[in-house]
């Protein structure tokens, strides 16, 4: 039957490790063994949409794109962005009750008022939007402060989503009514209902494009940084540099929150463990 051969695409040895190599260079995604099937699986689909008969045709395309968006859509087949609001309840009910209280008694006696945070990986914005709702009810009648939440993720086409910050209704069910009555907006997407990120959230959610294996033009310190499910695509070396130049970054009584199968355990680092996931930077 013609055709069916391009069910059955091969992914050799040789075309694997040069894509594996090629990823990891890049961003630091580690495609072990075990993850062959997986690329050959994802990356079939672009073979099959720009008629490729081998994966070697395909990577010469990706490669001779002197534009970098065939590179940029390769990146994109290869990592995952699952995400939702108020992802790991938890984190969310530990800054509203605990850090976020604490922290601005801590600078109000500094004389402050600029609070930092950070979705590292923020895919399309929903962790971001989350962080910026818990701070903007925990400073609510308090008073003038300067808050931002940075969301940055290598992905432009997540980023593009977390910029217009419009969720299918089923998306936004985890935002508690009166939250998404405050900061979230009702509107009609063809016919579906949506919601889009409210003003407030727009002006403290501030989204970028920023590979966190380059250099990260940052300005600290920071009050707490989210880094959750990113790292456990990376390998050990990468995450032990990542926690670091968290912790380069983070201002003494910060916070950093990873995934919940993201401990540090086996990562060399000064953090203080304060509950599974969370660590302080003393
Ligand atoms: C599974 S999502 C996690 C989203 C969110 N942090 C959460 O926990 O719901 C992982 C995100 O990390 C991003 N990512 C992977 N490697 C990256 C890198 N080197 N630099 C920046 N972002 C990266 C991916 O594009 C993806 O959007």
């Amino acid at each position: 039957m013609p055709g069916l051969a391009i069910f059955n695409l091969e992914l050799k040895e040789k075309e694997f490790r040069k894509i594996s190599d090629l990823v990891y260079r890049h961003c630091g995604i580690n495609l072990h063994d075990g993850k062959k099937e997986l690329v050959r699986a994802r990356l079939a689909k672009r073979l099959r949409l720009g008629k490729f008969r081998t994966f070697s045709e395909y990577m010469k395309h990706v490669m001779n794109d002197s534009t970098g968006y065939e590179f940029s859509l390769l990146i994109d087949s290869l990592s995952t962005n699952l995400t939702s609001f108020f992802r790991g309840g938890e984190h969310f009910g530990f800054l509203a009750k605990e850090f976020l209280p604490a922290l601005l008694e801590r600078k109000r006696k500094t004389g402050s008022s600029r609070i930092r945070a950070w979705s590292a990986g923020c895919s399309s914005g929903e962790e971001a939007y989350s962080m910026a709702i818990a701070l903007l009810d925990t400073l609510e009648g308090q008073g003038q402060w300067n808050a931002k939440v940075l969301a940055t993720d290598i992905s432009t086409h997540m980023l593009d989503i977390a910029k217009k910050g419009i969720y299918e209704k089923k998306r936004v069910m985890a935002v508690p009514a009166l939250q998404c009555q405050k900061y979230l907006v009702p509107l009609n997407v063809d016919g579906q209902k949506c919601f889009k990120a409210g003003l407030k959230l727009r002006e403290t959610v501030v989204l970028e494009y920023l590979n966190l294996m380059d250099d990260w033009p940052i300005r600290g310190p920071l009050d707490f940084v989210f880094c959750r499910n990113v790292m456990i695509y990376f390998d050990k070396p990468t995450q032990h540099r990542l926690v670091k130049r968290f912790w380069n970054l983070l201002d003494s009584g910060g916070l950093l929150f990873t995934g919940h199968s993201e401990s540090l355990t086996g990562v060399e680092h000064d953090f203080k463990y304060i509950r599974p996931t969370i660590y302080a930077k003393p």
